[in-house]
């Protein structure tokens, strides 16, 4: 379906891994774009686990964008050769992981108030490689008017977009978000505007598209995890009960499959399958009595008794009816 605006599948580490976003894109519509969980180097290398997450046979959608989180301009070049080693020819650039583990060593959304830096990590990366660089932003570490300093040091680089998470990283992913910081980024970046953060319904979608008209790409996270519909609705598609019923049955079931495969021990795919369900529980009604449901079944078997029976049975919630 061709549109005039694009959904993005934001990369939440430890949830929209390799595994989610293969069954995803197998049973929704909607999402044109899968941005992969940060990379990021450890000791000179990368872990097994992002590595997993890159491979090309890992991910077959049509478009899927790696992501790099990194501090200065060795470790961007470390990283973009390997996923360009792999075939990527879109990378995007992590500029607002808010956590003081990574923002104090500089990355993430410690990158935000050292101006130079950002320079020479965009200057290096332009100068060695010729895939497109887009850059996941926030408005500030600290400060809300940090946008204001960092948007004309991305408007002398090429980049492919700008997706903005407009709150600051104190903040984390709570509290109102900064609209002013939206405006003066559409108003002053060069580069197309991307919009992140808490889009959960189709009328926060429609109330942030008539706020924001000049933004065509919306990037959505909990959101999806939270409804897998979402996307779909947003580009007009409506399902009825039944449908989504069987829709979140396969989901569920291919998910528990693959994860069965992919990780050593049945108890690990559990572990996987409890924490999916800590967003996927809010398809249902009674979100906390499903989840506590799940939380319960410390073993396979219990689990996808309780699980099936929870999605045969628990009403849906609104949004997803
Ligand atoms: C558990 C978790 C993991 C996340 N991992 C990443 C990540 O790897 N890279 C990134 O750019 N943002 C990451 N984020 C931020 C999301 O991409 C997104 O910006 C945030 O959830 C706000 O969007 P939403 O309101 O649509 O969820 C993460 C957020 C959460 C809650």
């Amino acid at each position: 379906m061709t549109s005039e605006f694009m959904i993005y599948l934001a990369p939440l580490q430890g949830f929209t891994d390799f595994v989610y976003r293969k069954v995803y894109a197998g049973i929704f519509q909607g999402v044109d774009a899968y941005f992969i969980p940060y990379i990021t180097v450890q000791n000179a290398a990368i872990l097994k686990k992002y590595e997993r997450e890159i491979l090309p046979q890992n991910n077959p959608q049509n478009r899927v964008v790696p992501q790099i989180l990194a501090k200065d301009e060795e470790e961007v070049r470390f990283l973009s050769e390997i996923l360009v080693h792999y075939g990527y020819t879109e990378i995007n650039l992590n500029m607002g992981c808010p956590y003081p583990m990574v923002t104090k060593r500089g990355r993430g959304a410690g990158l935000l108030p050292d101006l130079e830096q950002v320079y020479r990590i965009l200057n290096t990366y332009f100068e060695h490689f010729d895939s497109a660089l887009s850059v996941k932003l926030r408005a500030g570490l600290e400060s809300p008017g940090e946008i204001e300093r960092i948007v004309p040091v991305l408007n002398e680089f090429p980049l492919k977009e700008v997706i903005l998470h407009p709150r600051i990283a104190r903040q984390l992913y709570k509290g109102e978000t900064i609209d002013m910081a939206v405006d003066f980024a559409a108003k002053n970046l060069k580069h197309p505007l991307g919009y992140n953060g808490d889009i959960f319904s189709l009328e926060d979608y429609h109330r942030k598209a008539r706020q924001f008209p000049e933004i065509k790409n919306w990037m959505v996270g909990r959101g999806v995890l939270m409804n897998a519909f979402l996307p779909s609705e947003i580009m007009g598609i409506q399902l009825n009960e039944d449908e989504k019923r069987t829709a979140l049955f396969q989901f569920h079931q291919k998910m528990l499959e693959e994860y069965l495969e992919t990780t050593d021990n049945p108890g690990n795919a559990l572990n996987k399958m409890q924490q999916f369900w800590s967003y996927f529980s809010y398809h249902f009604e009674n979100q906390a009595k499903a989840f506590k449901r799940i939380k319960k079944s410390k073993q396979l078997a219990l689990f996808k008794a309780e699980a099936g029976s929870i999605i045969g049975t628990e009403r849906l919630c609104r949004e997803s009816t």
